[in-house]
């Protein structure tokens, strides 16, 4: 069974800001390119360490509040309305109140609020009375000279219509010395040339002291990630928070230490993380599926494999989240791995989550009572989908462990209604 791995604070934001891109194809590397370039404005203009930190922080995952396919859309477009309009600006506060509870991202929430929110020249979108700081602004530019860099054509050969672009604006969309310090940057081929390359380790982080991670901090990093995979669909918006509360509780019942029942909690509240490549209008869609579409559903746990493993999160750590759908009889997906190529931990997972499924309530149905749930089990034990063993686990545990989901995905449930209450949009 495998300790914690080692991974840095930014080695996570990192594979939570591509898992964000995979939302939407187009924007594919959006964030990477916004924190590269706001990284180089922030150095043209000598802008302090910590300063730089969070404001690399910030651009790395800015647009996380645009989850659904429609709001991804809206930020590729670079103009901006002059007036106000109310809802513009609602990724930015959605973005902000899903990290600001969050310690080490608290502070780049309050730059990522006001991300499209103010222009220099006071027109724009209404900044509700708050200040906006001036790393806010910066990230504005970042963003929107990110949005110009269009894929597939020779990167040197935009530059001069998009150093113009964004002179343009100084002064009425972007504070005047900002853009003076972004035209410095962009006055270097190297600045083009990066940005053309930037590949998903990219250096512009080896500027910034690496932070790592205890096990409570990789905790709840993956609490948070877990919060922003089910809140972007109510019917299923407690689903992970149930699997990472079972896993380790079915750890715990086999005896397992409480090292490794730590472990199946971040790979349940993880198992799902590919999911954000998969638009909510086909997670929530009530009729068949196109091919297309149920090729897309089935590929979340390849996502969440390749994210994981991007992250640094180990190898077997990785696999105990990721190989959810693989079947004892080698007819799962995507590695079509057999029995003794699952280790305990995979197996653990992948019951927690049938389990969770079954068992927890939706939107449009009650969750199964205890015999119809282990009836399902038993039969997919004797499929060779599960694991026995940890099936006729739940015959004698069931309570105990329904109990951990209840609770679990209770305190969700909970946290789901506070926080579209803050943004103000009213939920079932
Ligand atoms: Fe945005
Ligand atoms: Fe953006
Ligand atoms: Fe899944
Ligand atoms: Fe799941």
């Amino acid at each position: 069974m495998p300790a914690m791995p080692k991974v840095t604070h930014l080695d996570m934001i990192s594979g939570l800001s591509t898992a964000v891109d995979l939302v939407y194809p187009a924007l594919h590397g959006h964030h990477r390119r916004t924190a590269f370039i706001a990284s180089q404005i922030a150095s043209a203009l000598s802008l302090q360490p910590v300063e730089m930190r969070t404001l690399v922080v910030a651009a790395m995952m800015h647009d996380v509040g645009a989850l659904s396919l429609a709001e991804r859309i809206e930020t590729l477009n670079f103009e901006e309305s002059e007036t106000a309009e109310p809802g513009r600006d609602w990724h930015g506060e959605v973005g902000y109140q899903l990290l600001k509870g969050f310690g080490p991202l608290a502070g780049a929430a309050d730059l990522i609020r006001f991300h499209h929110v103010e222009w220099w020249d006071g027109r724009g979108h209404s900044h509700r009375g708050h200040e906006v700081p001036l790393a806010s602004h910066l990230l504005h530019l970042a963003d929107r000279a990110a949005v110009l860099v269009k894929d597939g054509r020779e990167v040197l050969g935009q530059a001069p219509e998009i150093r113009r672009r964004i002179s343009e604006q100084r002064g009425r969309m972007f504070v005047p010395s900002l853009v003076d310090g972004f035209l410095q940057a962009a006055s270097k081929e190297s600045f083009w040339l990066r940005i053309g390359s930037l590949s998903e380790e990219s250096a512009f982080f080896d500027s910034l002291e690496p932070v790592a991670l205890d096990p409570e901090g990789i905790d709840a990093f993956a609490a948070l990630f877990c919060q922003i995979v089910d809140f972007r669909s109510r019917f299923t918006a407690t689903h992970t928070s149930g699997v990472g509360a079972v896993a380790p509780a079915m750890g715990k019942l086999v005896g397992l230490s409480a090292e490794d029942c730590g472990g199946l909690k971040v790979a349940g509240h993880l198992h799902d993380l590919g999911k954000l490549a998969v638009p909510v209008e086909v997670l929530e869609k009530p009729s068949t599926l196109t091919p297309r579409q149920f090729n897309l559903i089935k590929s979340h746990s390849y996502h969440t494999y390749r994210l994981l493993r991007a992250s640094g999160m180990g190898e077997e750590l990785t696999q105990w989240a990721a190989f959810h759908h693989e079947r004892l009889d080698g007819r799962g997906y995507p590695f079509h791995r057999v029995g003794e190529e699952l280790s305990l931990g995979c197996r653990i997972v992948a019951v927690a989550d049938v389990f969770t499924a079954l068992t927890e309530d939706r939107p449009y149905r009650k969750g199964m009572t205890k015999e119809a749930c282990l009836t399902v089990l038993n039969r997919m034990a004797d499929a060779r989908a599960l694991d026995p063993d940890l099936v006729a686990l739940h015959r004698t545990g069931f309570d105990e462990l329904d109990g951990a989901r209840a609770r679990g995905q209770a305190a969700a449930r909970d946290r789901y209604h506070a926080f579209w209450d803050r943004v103000g949009v009213a939920v079932n």
